[in-house]
């Protein structure tokens, strides 16, 4: 990827979330665009990139033949916020999942977002279960059926998402 690409992606997550959360949002991203599985897609108005979303590797540790990917951050640009263009990655981002074979994808976000499309609370486990104050925030979507079923226990995201500070769901909004 292009380094100004990689900036105009940092700079759609600081401004997607704002004062409070923008530059850490961007530095996660920015840790994320580092890993070698990362997978970004963006969505385009005016010929500049206006939404992106990154999916990273999740791994359930007895179960780690069942391809998983995290979805975070997924942010559009303040000025292009309600048309659109988060429904088009959302959308976009799913279909590739399943291009390539993708088992399941979990996020850790606004329940009221997610379940337009398709995404449902899971029991399954974070990586850090005992943080997860708000239930209804860690989600599941099922791409190949029966997959979600059959996973218990022990989850891993990759190192630079270990950090616990991200799956404390009493520090976010
Ligand atoms: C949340 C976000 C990604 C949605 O993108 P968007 O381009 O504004 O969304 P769209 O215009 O495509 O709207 C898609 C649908 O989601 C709904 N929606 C948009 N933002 C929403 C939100 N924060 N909560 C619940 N629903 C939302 C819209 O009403 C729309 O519903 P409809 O299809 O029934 O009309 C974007 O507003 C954003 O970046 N927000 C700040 C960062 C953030 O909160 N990211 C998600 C954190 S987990």
């Amino acid at each position: 990827m292009k380094h100004t690409e990689i900036k105009a992606i940092l700079e759609i997550h600081r401004r997607a979330f704002g004062e409070t959360e923008g530059d850490e949002i961007a530095q996660l991203a920015r840790d994320f665009l580092d890993h070698p599985d990362t997978i970004s897609i963006s969505a385009q108005r005016d010929g500049n990139i206006a939404g992106n979303m990154l999916f990273t590797p999740f791994v359930f540790e007895d179960h780690p033949n069942t391809k998983c990917f995290l979805l975070a951050p997924c942010g559009v640009s303040p000025e292009y916020q309600g048309l659109g263009v988060g429904r088009e990655l959302m959308e976009s981002g799913i279909k590739h999942l399943k291009s390539i074979g993708t088992d399941a994808v979990f996020v850790l976000g606004v329940p009221t977002f997610y379940p337009r499309y398709g995404f449902a609370p899971t029991d399954k486990q974070t990586p850090y279960p005992d943080l997860l104050t708000v239930p209804e925030a860690w989600m599941a979507l099922e791409l190949t059926a029966g997959s979600v079923g059959k996973l218990s226990g022990k989850t891993r995201a990759i190192p630079q998402f270990m950090h616990s500070h991200w799956w404390d769901t009493s520090q976010h909004g």
